[in-house]
């Protein structure tokens, strides 16, 4: 089977106002696997019901699919019987209702898109979401269309001993010839792209999770047997977010066995399948040798996320993919939540914005610009975005803002009543936040439709015993929405005193709702400093005219941890920007303002080490008209190099007393060892002398991956002699382990050295490099274009290589390769030199013959 997609001369164009009910339902399916990796038949008995009153006939997607045979009501048809338009099966029916059979040939070995069913290191699994399912078995491949599935597989017994699917297992015996099969049976009627099924030689961590009503549910980890010391982290998480989620939102496992299987080759992170969630190994795998604190952060929270969908997404589903955010926009919100509760809520805001403005935000300014609830798309796996996914999250996040725990709970609650089994929508979930919370949302839902970050101007000013809050917003145009309306945005604010540094006042939440407003506050006896979108109550752009005194006052003393660490990026963000624009160089108040941070001993190390990080080149060009990544980088190594220097003291204080003896995964090691990567980080910013020979023994003497990555990126951004060394022991040490090899591509693509274009350039021809394997790929082209400075080479060679990279990768994986164009998309932030040379790669993809879908829409709206 050939996996090439032609892009069609005009590649049609699906339209949210467009959805049409389904024509035919199809309550039951039965589909029968006979398994192999290079001929794999697919059986479908699919009972088929006419939805109303019309004579169209059955359709059933196909992509890639020739029929061995159809049979309707136990007939056989000949030729005449049924059509191929465009992949889909077409079958004239006069009935109400059918029994429709198909058999097909497919070969999981063939399949580099990883779409569908496919084989992964000698397993075969599946991946359906969104429009897999279709590359399996002809069906109505969209997610209003429920169906109770079961499903029989039978493989050769020595190469595929495990055989699993959704809902439970019912059946399993011998066969002759060294095979064997099992049954599989889902009580609960699903959408395809939530089917799912894993063959291969798998073992199990096994435990088990009693719910809230008392039933028990076995729990089961596959991965490959040497993997198996590495499941525990992972297992805990889930045992964890099934207690949260019946304690946050009520909502109890519902079948008898949860299983996750781990994979190498994913395109994603990891899916949701109803009982049988199919990870990215690196979002299961880990041990303190292998894994750094952020992989174990990672991990708790894909599982979480996939383990929640099971109601957010599975027991309610989304109508059509317009509704996607439905779905995950609230999960992420619930993952967010999760991971918040277990450890420290502020450092995971921090953390969550952070993401949210490197991602999203940049995607709202471009030419890639889409709704939350977009309304149009020529390839829906493009939609699998930021905006989509954080942005939601962020939307979810202000109606809980605005309802507060209590009344939000009342509309999840309501939510998941009404919608039980149901395909639902962006609308629906609005709504039952309205009647359960008892607010009016009416303005609120211009947050699904408007695409684009809203920026808000505030400003106080101060009389007598008055004050008075200025607001201003405005939402800047995007493609097709070049008028935008005014969003509600709701805004935690507080006033400081600046001579008593307290608080004058309760914190209120303000809902700019309008153009313009102001906000008046009393008995403010003191000049008074302005707190504005405390915890990011809004996923805005605030602009202010607070002086660098005000900032380092509220890096000091504001009382919400996400404020003050707000204060400092910005205190750090206009000192960039004035020293690129060659403004007055003047690194003294964020100096001062660290210092104040790293030596506060009531001060968290976590909250510590996020605190004094100087914001990304990207983000400060993100605050630029135009871009210019070598003035960037310099302004921000400059300022690194100063507050290394000046305080060389205080960081090797911090790194001295984050020494651990041993390795211990709790949130204050974790802490401390975020702080002493960051304090070794500075020391060697400063050009002190023996910095690399810091890093070097921390290097070697490390016992986890989070000193030993810690130090190898100082090492990796130097000049020694030791870093050669060090990349040279890492990678010898870990050859043999694919997800550490891609940090040790991640660690040279992301340096900050003046060679690393020809660094990437060149370690994308290493034996070890490949476009077959999505996480690889992502390691070293996806981390490279988040290099602002090196990406941007003024030469366009980083350019050029990513274009080649796109081109090459579209052949095996176009939805892999569409996620690399974005970059090239940003042109219009840059240089004209820049700017051509970027347009003319997306050119170039664009005109390259048999492009995929994917890799088309991305390159030609970046264009546009
Ligand atoms: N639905 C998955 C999640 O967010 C993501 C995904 C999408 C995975 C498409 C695979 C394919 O949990
Ligand atoms: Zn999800």
């Amino acid at each position: 089977m050939l996996d090439v997609q032609t892009a069609p001369a005009a590649p049609t164009v699906v339209r949210r106002l467009d959805y049409r009910p389904p024509d035919w339902f199809v309550p039951e399916i039965s589909l029968d696997f006979s398994l192999d990796s290079l001929k794999t038949t697919v059986r479908a008995k699919l009972e088929v019901r006419r939805n109303g009153n019309h004579d169209r006939p059955l359709r059933l997607d196909g992509d890639g699919l020739t029929p061995e045979s159809v049979m309707v009501d136990g007939t056989l048809l000949d030729s005449s019987g049924w059509r191929l338009e465009d992949g889909d099966l077409i079958i004239e029916l006069p009935g109400a209702s059918h029994v429709v059979e198909t058999e097909v040939r497919i070969a999981p070995e063939m399949n580099t898109q990883l779409m569908g069913l496919y084989a992964s290191g000698g397993l075969l699994c599946t991946q359906c979401e969104a429009e897999g399912f279709r590359r399996i078995t002809f069906f109505p491949d969209r997610p209003d269309v429920l169906s109770r599935y079961s499903v029989r597989m039978e493989a050769d017994k020595t190469r595929y001993p495990v055989l699993l699917a959704n809902g439970d297992p019912v059946g399993a015996g011998e066969l002759p010839d060294g095979r064997q099969w099992a049954e599989w049976h889902d009580p609960f009627p699903k959408p395809s792209y939530l089917f799912a099924l894993v063959a291969g030689d798998l073992v199990a961590n096994r435990d088990s999770f009693t719910t809230m009503s008392g039933r028990k549910v076995d729990l089961g980890i596959w991965v490959r047997k040497a993997d198996l010391p590495k499941t525990d982290h992972a297992m805990t998480a889930l045992k964890l977010s099934m207690a949260w989620d019946e304690n946050s939102y009520g909502r109890e496992y519902d079948l008898d066995v949860f299983n996750i299987v781990a994979v190498a080759d994913f395109n994603f992170g990891a899916m949701e399948n109803k009982g049988l969630n199919i990870f990215n190994s690196r979002y299961i795998l880990a041990d303190p040798d292998t894994a750094t604190d952020a992989d174990y952060d990672a991990i708790a929270g894909v599982v979480a996320h996939e383990y929640f969908h099971n109601w957010s997404g599975n027991r309610v589903t989304c109508r059509d993919w317009f509704q996607l955010s439905l779905k995950e926009g609230f999960t992420v919100f619930r993952d967010q939540s999760f991971t918040a509760d277990q450890g420290s809520a502020a450092v995971k805001r921090i953390e969550d914005v952070r993401v949210l403005r490197a991602a999203q935000f940049p995607e709202d300014a471009g030419p890639l610009a889409h709704p939350v609830r977009p309304d149009s798309y020529m390839e829906i796996s493009n939609f699998y975005t930021a905006t989509v996914y954080n942005k939601g999250a962020e939307l979810i996040r202000m109606m809980a803002v605005m309802l507060g725990g209590e009344r939000f709970r009342k509309g999840s609650d309501l939510y998941f009543e009404r919608h039980d089994g149901e395909a639902a929508t962006c609308e629906d979930f609005v709504r039952a936040m309205e009647d359960g919370g008892e607010i009016d949302l009416a303005q609120f839902r211009r947050w699904y439709e408007q695409a684009g970050t809203p920026r808000v101007r505030a400003t106080l000013s101060h009389n007598g015993t008055t004050a008075k809050l200025h607001l201003e917003q405005n939402v800047p145009p995007t493609p097709g929405q070049p008028d935008k309306l005014p969003m509600v945005l709701p805004l935690r604010v507080r006033l400081f005193g600046e001579n008593s540094a307290a608080p004058l006042g309760d914190e209120r939440l303000v809902l700019l709702d309008a153009a313009e407003q102001v906000v008046t506050f009393e008995n403010v006896v003191e000049r008074p400093v302005l707190s504005i979108n405390r915890g990011f109550s809004t996923p805005v752009v605030v602009e202010t005219d607070r002086s660098a005194a005000d900032l380092a006052f509220l890096s000091a003393h504001d009382d919400d941890p996400f404020a003050r660490y707000e204060a400092m990026q910005q205190l750090m963000v206009d000192t960039l920007v004035a020293s690129v624009a060659g403004g007055k160089l003047d690194h003294g108040p964020v100096i001062e303002a660290v210092r104040n941070t790293l030596t506060d001993p009531a001060l968290d190390k976590a909250f510590v080490a996020e605190a004094v990080l100087l914001p990304s080149e990207s983000f400060v060009g993100d605050h630029m008209l135009v871009v210019d990544p070598d003035a960037i980088h310099r302004a921000r190594e400059a300022l690194r190099h100063d507050l290394g220097l000046m305080l060389e003291r205080e960081w090797r204080a911090a790194y001295a007393a984050t020494q651990a003896n041993r390795f211990e995964y709790s949130p204050e090691a974790k802490g401390a060892r975020r702080l002493r990567t960051v304090a070794l980080g500075y020391i060697a910013a400063s050009g002190a002398d023996d910095a690399s020979e810091l890093a070097f023994t921390q290097f070697e003497g490390a016992d986890n991956m989070t000193d030993r990555q810690g130090a190898l990126t100082t090492l990796a951004n130097g000049e020694s002699t030791l870093r050669a060394k060090a990349l040279e022991a890492f990678y010898e040490r870990y050859r043999d382990n694919a997800l550490v090899l891609d940090k040790w591509f991640t660690t040279q693509a992301i340096s900050t050295r003046d060679d690393t274009v020809d660094q990437v350039i060149a370690l994308s021809k290493h034996a070890d490099f490949t476009l077959a394997n999505p996480n690889r790929v992502r390691a070293l082209a996806g981390a490279f274009t988040v290099n602002q400075r090196a990406f941007h080479a003024a030469d366009g060679r980083g350019y050029a290589y990513l274009a080649d990279t796109i081109i090459a990768l579209d052949k095996l994986n176009p939805q892999t390769a569409a996620k690399l164009v974005p970059p090239l998309g940003r042109w219009r932030r840059f240089g004209e030199d820049r700017a051509a040379r970027m347009r003319a790669q997306l050119q170039r993809i664009v005109d390259t013959p048999g492009l995929s879908r994917d890799v088309f829409e991305q390159a030609s709206k970046s264009l546009a």
